[in-house]
């Protein structure tokens, strides 16, 4: 049992954390709670408090309080603190380090860890200035969850800014509850899918790639308690929760995505990236019953090597190698002419796309580790067990 202090903020996603309240409660932990003054905009005292069954703190300036510098000791008193909906607002202010109002002097009082569940319009969670505050107070040990990508609450809009579900807040409670998960506090960017290079508005070229290793991956890291960026190409299987999914659909789209998402304490290249793009006509391409049209391939950006001898690089960088034939021989010259870390090569000449298994060779400077065959899931596990070995984290 844990006393762990929700602040509510004013965004549309107020209501979720009603659910958040009702699980922790049922787990038997204390749940206190800071409405802020837009936040009661959202929800009432009256459901919070009664849900809640602990006081519901609005005011600064309650001088009953107040005269025990009751904040002060709110804040002490946590376990952990958790802020849900984080609206564009609060991160800003908490980046800043104000204290002008309960939820904000709470925050800034408070020695127990803070978990932020972002929630916000996808405008305003990809402006720069979201995207710094992010990045300071992630700087400054705060944990996120989330935000997710889908329809918005503005009918019709989509795209990353919805907060994460109670049941995956409730998950990433509990675990920065018992003791944070071997990549705590860390920022883990993985690629995963295929691309589609585009011929003409209607077709594109593509490649098998299912999107599981990745996914399965952003999912391990999720689950050691990393904050996950997963920047992806057009895949049928969902997005794991509590990751930031960024969807792209060509490579030159996911190299600027990738740019975008950093800095991060590991990135990890699982995506198929399709080597050329075409030289796409504007209009849809007609039989002419003539000679069939020339694509024109150019090259590609190399992602992985792009971000391994960037100026950002991340202090590990994780590359796969899907080869047909001399699978180890070619994965070890790649490592080097990549500059990753580490490559997960694998033999996919024998029906690896979309399958469940994989057996990867795992390459580093140090030499070669074969893993047995494992299913893709636990190729994630263990590829995380050893980023967090690595990280000094367990
Ligand atoms: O050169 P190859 O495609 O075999 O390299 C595979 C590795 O490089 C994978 O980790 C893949 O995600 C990454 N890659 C990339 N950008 C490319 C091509 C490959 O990031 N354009």
């Amino acid at each position: 049992m844990a006393r762990v202090l929700l602040v509510i903020a004013g965004g549309i996603a107020a209501y979720k954390v009603l659910e958040v309240i009702r699980r922790l409660r049922e787990r038997g932990h204390e749940t206190p709670v800071v409405l802020t003054e837009a936040g009661a905009r959202f929800v009432t005292p009256l459901s919070v408090g009664a849900l809640s069954n602990a006081p519901v703190l609005q005011d600064l300036f309650d001088l009953d309080r107040e005269r025990e510098i009751g904040h002060i000791r709110l804040a002490r008193s946590a376990d952990l603190v958790v802020v849900a909906p984080a609206t564009a607002d609060i991160l800003a202010r908490m980046a800043a380090g104000r204290a002008d109002d309960l939820a904000t002097a709470t925050l800034l009082a408070t020695g127990a860890p803070i978990l932020a569940a972002p929630a916000m319009n996808p405008h305003m969670w990809n402006h720069p200035a979201t995207r710094r505050n992010v990045d300071r107070l992630a700087e400054d040990g705060v944990h996120f969850i989330g935000p997710e990508a889908g329809e918005m609450a503005e009918r019709g809009e989509t795209g990353v800014g919805r907060m994460a579900e109670p049941a995956a807040i409730v998950e990433a409670i509990s675990r920065r509850l018992a003791g944070g998960g071997a990549l705590a506090g860390k920022h883990i960017l993985v690629t995963s899918g295929p691309t589609h290079e585009a011929i003409d508005p209607v077709r594109y070229i593509a490649n098998r790639s299912s999107g599981r290793q990745g996914h399965a991956i952003a999912e391990a890291a999720a689950a050691a308690g990393a904050r996950v960026t997963l920047v992806s190409g057009p895949v049928t299987i969902p997005a794991p929760p509590g990751v930031t999914l960024v969807k792209v659909e060509s490579a030159r789209q996911m190299l600027a995505a990738v740019e975008a998402a950093l800095p991060a304490d590991a990135a990890i290249m699982t995506a198929a990236v399709a080597d050329w793009h075409v030289e796409a006509a504007p209009h849809k391409l007609k039989k002419t019953g003539g000679a069939p049209p020339q694509l024109v391939l150019s090259e590609n950006p190399d992602i992985l090597a792009t971000v391994a001898k960037g100026a950002a690089r991340p202090p590990i960088v994780v590359g796969f190698a899907a080869e047909t034939e001399d699978v180890v021989a070619r994965a070890k010259e790649k490592r080097i002419r990549k500059g990753c870390d580490i490559i997960l090569a694998n033999d996919v000449s024998a029906g690896v796309f979309g399958a469940a298994h994989n057996t990867v060779h795992v390459v580093t400077a140090d030499g070669v580790e074969d893993w047995p065959r494992l299913t893709k899931r636990e190729v994630a596990e263990r590829l995380v067990a050893h980023l967090a070995a690595l990280m000094g984290g367990g």
